[in-house]
């Protein structure tokens, strides 16, 4: 049943002067060769079901914006270093290069799937009664330390595995950009390591427990497909064994290790 609150995930473009200077500050996704997807080569099951996971990794993409902008307000309200919050202020224009490449290709695709989210929940908030720097803190963990860091092995999967040069462009510039955003978090926990405390270390012990946790069910709830592994390349996108084999081994190297080595992570 619908939820007070939930709307269509939709989205538009304002066009003329304002869509003129957003290509002008991510001009390579208009050099990317759109226009070249061709879903009638593909079975039907196959586009739809890439249509589906395409409309989803907007959506994700959208939420991630909101993220990365609501760690941004958290890191000004901390007084974070200003060089590191100036790097963090490409993410949210990161993420909507990204959104707006993911619908680009369901479109092509013949069109995104419908979608239901909720708009007044899009990101966990951090509670308002602690201190700003462990807000930002918890949030970077969250966001830049679980979400984005596991995320970089899997898209960088997909991009080896696609085989058309539209998607071979979309991942590879996401991957670029994600690797960027992975290597922030780390950069901001060994900054903040020294004004932490062991209440702080505790909280933020849950906030990564907790974050993994969410990650790890939802993979144990994901009903592999089984669809023929060249077509799903060339439309770009894993949802198979491999993958989820693929994120469990990312989420030990990549999100538990380095926090473990922070203290950071118990076991
Ligand atoms: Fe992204
Ligand atoms: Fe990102």
């Amino acid at each position: 049943m619908r939820q007070k609150h939930e709307e269509l995930f939709e989205l538009s473009m304002l066009g003329d002067a304002f869509e003129k200077r957003y290509r002008r500050m991510r001009p390579e996704v208009e050099r990317m060769p759109w226009g070249t997807l061709t879903p009638a080569k593909y079975p039907t099951e196959i586009v739809a079901a890439a249509r589906r996971s395409w409309t989803l990794s907007a959506y994700q993409e959208h939420r991630t914006g909101a993220a990365c902008a609501a760690t941004l307000e958290a890191l000004i309200a901390a007084r974070a270093p200003l060089d590191l919050i100036a790097v963090a202020t490409r993410f949210p224009l990161d993420e909507m290069a990204h959104v707006e490449m993911c619908a680009r290709i369901a479109g092509e695709l013949g069109g995104g799937t419908p979608l239901l989210h909720n708009s007044w929940s899009l990101v966990p908030h951090p509670s308002p009664s602690l201190p700003p720097l462990l807000r930002a803190a918890e949030l970077v963990v969250r966001v830049f330390c679980v979400g984005e860091a596991v995320s970089i092995p899997l898209l960088r999967g997909t991009w080896k595995a696609s085989s058309h040069p539209l998607l071979t462009a979309v991942l590879g510039r996401i991957v670029k950009d994600e690797a960027a955003h992975g290597r922030f978090g780390w950069v901001f926990l060994d900054w903040v390591a020294e004004f932490l405390g062991e209440d702080e270390r505790k909280h933020l012990r849950m906030i990564a427990r907790e974050e993994i946790a969410k990650l790890e069910t939802s993979w144990d709830n994901m009903k592999p497909k089984v669809f023929g592994v060249g077509d799903v390349n060339a439309l770009g996108w894993m949802e198979s064994e491999a993958y989820l084999a693929l994120a469990r081994r990312a989420m030990e190297t990549v999100v538990k290790a380095p926090l473990r080595a922070r203290g950071l992570l118990d076991g």
